[in-house]
């Protein structure tokens, strides 16, 4: 229960987020990470989406979608946002590294379980750990997939040679 929540909680930061960028169902999209065919990839899916959810966009992602565990409550057109700008952004790759394009409802990568258990580390983190840290700087210290891969399916664990 108490997991829950704390996943609930930061799933709002999240959705808080891109409500403070207007990326709602109709935004304007400017992401910016990743060769032209990766964003011509995923502007490909983005809009193709768009075009069969329209008029659901303020609707419950569980009840527009089929296989909703994680972003359960978050609007429809928020999802399709975090999709693109959360994770593919993050991560620098397209739809295709997580799911069988089309076939978003699936599991057959295991990507998208590792996702949810990456949500739920991280909210772990801003939650519990984060919290528990006294004397920094901001009122309320977050990470969020960017503060990791930073653009890459793997995390740095050295900085590049300072010349
Ligand atoms: C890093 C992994 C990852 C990437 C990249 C990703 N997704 Fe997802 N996607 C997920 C996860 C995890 C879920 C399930 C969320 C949940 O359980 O609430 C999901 C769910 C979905 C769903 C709902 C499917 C259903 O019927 O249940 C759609 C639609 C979707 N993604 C589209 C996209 C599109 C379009 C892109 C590219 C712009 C994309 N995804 C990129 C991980 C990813
Ligand atoms: C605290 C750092 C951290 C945060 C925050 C984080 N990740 Fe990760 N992530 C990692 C590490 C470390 C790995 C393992 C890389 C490896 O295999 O060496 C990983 C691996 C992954 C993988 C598996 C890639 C593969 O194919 O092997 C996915 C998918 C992923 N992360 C998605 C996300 C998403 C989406 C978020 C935000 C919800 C996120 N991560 C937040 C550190 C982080």
């Amino acid at each position: 229960m108490k997991r829950n929540l704390t996943i609930v909680f930061s799933l709002l930061l999240i959705v808080t987020f891109f409500s403070a960028f207007n990326l709602n169902g109709s935004g304007k999209q400017n992401a910016k990470n990743g060769p032209d065919s990766i964003l011509a990839d995923r502007k490909h899916y983005v809009d193709e989406l768009r075009q069969a959810i329209k008029g659901k966009e303020n609707m419950p992602a569980d009840s527009v979608f089929k296989n909703i565990k994680l972003l359960k409550g978050v609007p429809a057109g928020k999802l399709i946002a975090i999709m693109n700008f959360g994770y593919s952004n993050s991560l620098g790759v397209s739809c295709g590294y997580c799911h069988e394009p089309g076939h978003w409802e699936s599991e057959v990568k295991p990507q998208k379980e590792i996702t949810r258990q990456m949500a739920a580390m991280n909210a772990a983190i801003n939650n519990q750990l984060l919290k528990n840290i006294s004397g920094l700087q901001s009122a309320n210290p977050i990470v969020n997939c960017t503060t990791c891969h930073r653009g890459s399916v793997k995390p740095a664990l050295d900085m590049p040679a300072v010349k």
